[in-house]
């Protein structure tokens, strides 16, 4: 089988389902290795979930087999009692330079619709437990996207974001007009959107995309840093912050309002929140137990 497929993928990419099966069944059944990410857990505790995008040719660019292989690592994660907080990062030129235009270029509209195109890529954001993009380079198209999806967005000094689909002529198709929308206001979406421009990484900070900018070489231990500090609380109080926080783009301020009062008396049903008050009056750091 090996040698079946290494043969394939020497004709020409392993992009055909096909190929994409037969690596997959056999790398992707046993947790790894991927043949398009790297997957590992950083921190000193081993509790941050790390993703590398790993097509350093295409620029990351985001085939079909490489989301499928995402998806796989994510329901991992989630399932994982040690992992509190996941990191998704590039490499130092490409965070990800959009969907796979090559794969993408021969589709039809019936292939698109009826097959549901791109739906699988929805897992990035319905994971409960936070999630950090750390972008190098370029977050392009479905790339941009794709940090979009993430809880919070670092970006390396030399970061460029943008949505260029109308150059191909096409549109953001995973979010990009909706996330980029709520993120940075309707004047700069649109610029961008409509024009197809960049934006550099002290850009999107002060638009409000990103939280932090850093120097290229500690983009990637700050965000691990970040996932840590995460990590450290409570993981089921965390997915109760984390769906709040995001009900802010889906509802009402007043609907909102109720959501959280809602999920802040759950809190109570918890062990950890009694934990957290009980170590604040004790004066000690608090030992939650995800309970
Ligand atoms: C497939 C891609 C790719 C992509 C780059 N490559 N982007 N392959 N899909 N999105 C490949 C190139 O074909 C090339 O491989 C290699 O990566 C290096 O790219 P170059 O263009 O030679 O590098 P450079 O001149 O440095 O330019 C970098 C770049 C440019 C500015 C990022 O590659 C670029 O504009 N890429 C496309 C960006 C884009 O339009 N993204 C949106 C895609 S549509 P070969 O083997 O050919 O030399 C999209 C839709 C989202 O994302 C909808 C929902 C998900």
């Amino acid at each position: 089988m090996a040698t079946f497929c290494r043969s394939l993928t020497l004709l020409g990419r392993p992009t055909s389902s096909l190929v994409y099966r037969l690596t997959a069944a056999r790398q992707c059944s046993s947790g790894g290795p991927y043949e398009y990410i790297l997957v590992d857990k950083k921190g000193e505790n081993k509790n941050v979930g790390f993703i590398q995008l790993n097509r350093p040719k295409a620029l990351n660019a985001l085939c079909d087999g490489l989301m499928k292989e995402m998806g796989k690592a994510l329901d991992d994660f989630e399932a994982d009692s040690q992992v509190g907080a996941i990191v998704i990062t590039g490499s130092d030129r490409a965070f990800a330079a959009g969907a796979d235009i090559k794969e993408m270029q021969n589709r039809t509209f019936q292939e698109c619709y009826g097959g549901n195109f791109l739906s699988h890529w929805n897992r990035v954001s319905t994971v409960k437990k936070p999630v950090i993009a750390a972008v190098n380079g370029y977050a392009l198209g479905g790339g941009c996207e794709l940090a979009m999806m993430c809880d919070i967005i670092y970006a390396g000094e030399k970061a460029q974001f943008g949505q260029p689909e109308i150059l191909l002529g096409t549109i953001p198709g995973a979010g990009g007009t909706q996330r980029l929308t709520r993120a940075v206001g309707k004047s700069l979406a649109m610029e961008m959107v409509l024009t197809g421009d960049r934006i550099s990484a002290q850009e999107a900070k002060q638009s409000g995309l990103v939280s932090k900018v850093f120097p290229i070489d500690q983009l990637v231990p700050e965000a691990v840093k970040c996932g840590e500090k995460i990590a450290a609380h409570s993981k089921i109080i965390s997915a109760m912050a984390k769906e709040a926080v995001n009900a802010a783009f889906e509802l009402t301020l007043a609907e909102g309002n109720r959501l959280e009062k809602r999920l802040f008396h759950a809190t109570f049903a918890t062990e950890d929140r009694k934990e957290g008050m009980t170590a604040f009056v004790e004066k000690r750091k608090a030992n939650f137990q995800d309970q």
